[in-house]
């Protein structure tokens, strides 16, 4: 007799263009494919001594099991630094310490979807962000998107024609796939369409503490009079990914809810990673180390930037992110990134496919480029051999067109 799976698990489905970046781990393969912070500026030194000062401090405590909420110094911290750096005005107890933000988005999900509930998000989104949301078996409507952010007069439409919309999901900051921010002018718009429509927000911001140039836009959660915004934030690129901790802020009411999604996920997150975190920023070390990061990303970018502008062929086009990690391409719409990505590969260069990153698909003639992770020779190195790739597609795309 065949085991049955739950329903749910016919949506979960690897994708193709994950096998195809498997082939991505040779070590001569230059990568935009990730999303990885830069190794280089993580504190590996600071965090040996700051973790064997915690551990004779705390003790047993370090290793024992703790409350679900989190740390107490961790969430005074990470309250007293929104305010202080965005502008919002948290308390403590509206924190809850999740295992990354990603964890924060799962929570999401379970506090407010059931099957067939409509989320809207901008077009295109975080491709975790899809992922976590499907195994709750929303359906995704998407809301065009331009440089400024979500367009406000088609959110406002579709929240009108859909019925059972239960939350709409937007990365303000640096957007992850695209490296766009979200104009102070749609941002108080969708917190307008949310208080007439009575709809939480998330908004999730792992990247505004990664601004390397401009200036620093007022979060959703600083714009939130009705308290409808779900606020995600990360140390996974302002410290180190592999620590696995995020925050939700909320009102009390709605974050209870996400404590209990928690306790039975996971009943909390690693009470060391939490302390070593609270000392990394009691010390200081956080605000020492920020600049270090937001100068090497902007460097980066920078030669991405000065890359693409040699390369990068008639037709297509990037956008041009002062924060974040990545930035996105549009190519004419005959090509499709998918098939560059197979021909790059050959060359040792890798992107993702922005397809992916559609949760209706189609937008094949996009793609993501990361610039953190590689230095700034590779960058210069990978942009020039991907240009080239695209410029055969093109020209092999333009003689096909004049045969027709
Ligand atoms: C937009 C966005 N949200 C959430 C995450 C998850 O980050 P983490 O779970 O490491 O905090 C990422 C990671 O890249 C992201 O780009």
């Amino acid at each position: 007799m065949a085991i049955i799976l739950a329903r749910r698990m016919a949506d979960l489905r690897a994708s193709d263009i994950r096998e195809i970046l498997k082939l991505t781990q040779r070590p001569e393969v230059i990568s935009f494919a990730g999303g990885l912070p830069a190794a280089e500026v993580f504190p590996v030194e600071a965090m040996i001594d700051l973790t064997a000062n915690v551990l004779r401090r705390e003790g047993h405590r370090s290793l024992q099991y703790s409350t679900t909420e989190g740390h107490p110094p961790l969430r005074r911290a990470i309250a007293r630094r929104m305010n202080a750096t965005t502008g919002t005005r948290v308390d403590e107890d509206e924190i809850l310490i999740t295992s990354g933000s990603q964890q924060g988005l799962d929570l999401s999900a379970k506090v407010f979807l059931d099957e067939g509930d409509v989320v809207l998000c901008e077009s295109p989104t975080y491709l975790g962000a899809i992922n976590a949301f499907r195994a709750y078996r929303p359906r995704f409507v998407e809301v065009p998107t331009d440089d400024e952010g979500m367009n406000i007069e088609a959110l406002e439409r579709l929240v009108a024609h859909h019925e059972r919309v239960k939350m709409v999901y937007v990365i303000p900051n640096f957007q992850n796939p695209t490296g766009r921010t979200w104009s102070l002018r749609r941002r108080r718009g969708l917190i307008e369409v949310a208080s007439r429509w009575q709809l939480p927000v998330i908004e999730d911001n792992p990247y505004g503490e990664v601004r390397f140039a401009g200036e620093a836009v007022l979060p959703l959660k600083a714009l939130d009079g009705a308290h409808l915004v779900v606020h995600l934030g990360t140390f996974s690129k302002t410290l180190a990914p592999g620590l696995r901790i995020g925050w939700v802020a909320a009102q009390p009411s709605l974050l209870h809810k996400y404590v209990l999604a928690k306790q039975g996920a996971d009943l909390h997150t690693s009470t060391l990673a939490q302390m070593q975190i609270a000392e990394y920023i009691e010390e200081g070390m956080l605000d020492r180390n920020l600049p270090l990061i937001r100068e090497l990303y902007r460097e980066r970018r920078d030669a991405m930037i000065a890359a693409l502008a040699e390369h990068l062929p008639a037709g297509a086009s990037h956008t041009r992110p002062d924060g974040g990690l990545f930035l996105w391409v549009t190519l004419p719409p005959e090509l499709d990134a998918r098939e560059v990505l197979k021909d790059c590969i050959a060359e040792d260069v890798a992107f993702v496919p922005g397809g992916s990153f559609f949760p209706n698909g189609g937008h094949e003639n996009t793609l993501r480029l990361n610039f953190s992770a590689m230095p700034v020779e590779r960058i210069t190195e990978g942009v020039k051999r991907l240009c080239a790739v695209l410029s055969r597609h093109l020209e092999g795309s333009q003689a096909r067109a004049s045969c027709v």
